[in-house]
């Protein structure tokens, strides 16, 4: 008899993402499903870690991050957000954004704790808070525009809320936080306990001028939030899981209590490699023009098909509906054009926990020029 025990997790599937790109490798389709890069990345940087091995950086290095790379960071957040943070007490890296959130809500929540989640959303949050004990509240973003309404937020609120989880630039909707938000925000959780974890991964990519609102520009927030961050995003490198978090001196060194007994420390060729690159702010400066591009090209070719574009301001994703073309259920819908029009995407109620479908799929245009003409030459037959 095999060992009984009982599943932390009895509801959770496997992702979605894992889903369609399965079926995308079956059928051969064009992935524009799972978010990652399909061009290469900068040679310069895989030349500076094979660099850093030969010269023999592949022990174990500082528990919070090799200490060259927590100062450039240091000096990049002063550089972008204004903001002073000590590498020594509030910056440690992590092995990805997603190490990097567990690690925080791990670090605050206790059972019974409630936290705030806004969907649709990034699918590690809801099991992060449910592995914790704590309680995921869910607030649905107001569709089409997924803005948050913050009445709903203040009629939420109560003595247990113990978080609240923000994602911009927005994965799956390519919504950004505005200044109002951000007021509205302050506002809340002033004289309140309740702590922020911001997920901020794609801080770079942001659109037509818009400004990246991280919570380090502002000191009453950056004192009660952890911040993260994701090389991976940054350097198109996602198979590296490289990340770091920010926050306040208090909150990191709770953080690090916990990462010390897990990770203890991340990849030290890779650090080592990142601090020379992050030297050259250009490198990150260029990703908005860089990848608004590939989201104005994308754009421009779909309007020959009778998808419909929802606007993105930020992330690699763009959210199409697909009301013209079907009234199937949007799960079915991607299946099916996966399976017979050869283009995989990712259902947008995948992203709630109701499943709520609003007949819009999310498309990730951080690929070449040439796979997303491919994949629209297949749309068109729609
Ligand atoms: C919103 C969001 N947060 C976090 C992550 C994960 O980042 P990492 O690969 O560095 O763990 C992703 C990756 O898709 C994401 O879209």
């Amino acid at each position: 008899m095999p060992p009984r025990f009982h599943s932390k997790l009895p509801d959770a599937g496997t992702t979605i993402f894992t889903i369609m790109s399965s079926l995308a490798a079956k059928h051969d389709a064009v992935n524009l499903g799972q978010g990652f890069p399909d061009f290469v990345m900068n040679e310069e940087l895989v030349d500076l870690v094979t660099a850093a091995m030969k010269n023999n950086y592949n022990q174990y290095t500082h528990m919070a991050g090799y200490p060259p790379l927590r100062d450039i960071l240091s000096e990049k957040i002063k550089l972008l957000y204004e903001a002073s943070v000590d590498p020594e007490t509030q910056i440690t890296i992590t092995p990805g954004g997603t190490y990097a959130i567990f690690t925080a809500l791990t670090t605050i929540l206790q059972p019974g704790d409630e936290v705030i989640i806004f969907e649709p959303a990034y699918d590690c949050y809801l099991p992060t808070v449910q592995m914790n004990g704590a309680i995921p509240v869910l607030i649905e973003l107001q569709f089409p525009d997924y803005s948050i309404n913050w009445q709903q937020v203040r009629s939420i609120i109560s003595a247990k809320t113990r978080m609240i989880i923000l994602n911009s630039p927005h994965n799956p909707t390519g919504a950004v936080l505005t200044e109002d938000d951000i007021s509205r925000l302050i506002e809340l959780v002033e004289g309140t306990d309740i702590i922020i974890v911001s997920d901020e991964v794609y801080e770079h990519i942001i659109f037509d001028s818009k400004k990246h609102l991280s919570m380090l520009r502002y000191p009453e927030l950056l004192s009660r939030s952890f911040v993260c961050f994701s090389f991976g995003k940054t350097y198109h490198c996602t198979g590296w899981k490289m990340g770091y978090c920010v926050s306040s001196p208090e909150l990191m060194s709770e953080f690090k209590k916990i990462h010390q007994f897990n990770a203890f420390s991340v990849n030290t060729p890779m650090q080592v490699a990142l601090a020379h690159y992050l030297k050259k702010p250009e490198h990150y400066l260029t990703l908005n023009n860089f990848l608004q591009e590939k989201r104005d090209f994308f754009s421009e070719c779909m309007d020959n098909t009778k998808f419909k574009a929802l606007p993105s301001y930020g992330s690699y994703f763009q959210l199409y509906d697909y009301s013209k073309i079907s009234n199937e259920p949007d799960f079915e819908f991607a299946q099916r054009l996966t399976r017979e029009f050869g283009v995989a995407t990712i259902p947008v109620s995948a992203f709630y926990q109701s499943k709520k479908d609003h007949k819009v799929l999310r498309f990730c245009f951080a690929k070449k020029e040439e796979t997303l003409k491919k994949a629209v030459e297949k749309l068109k037959r729609l």
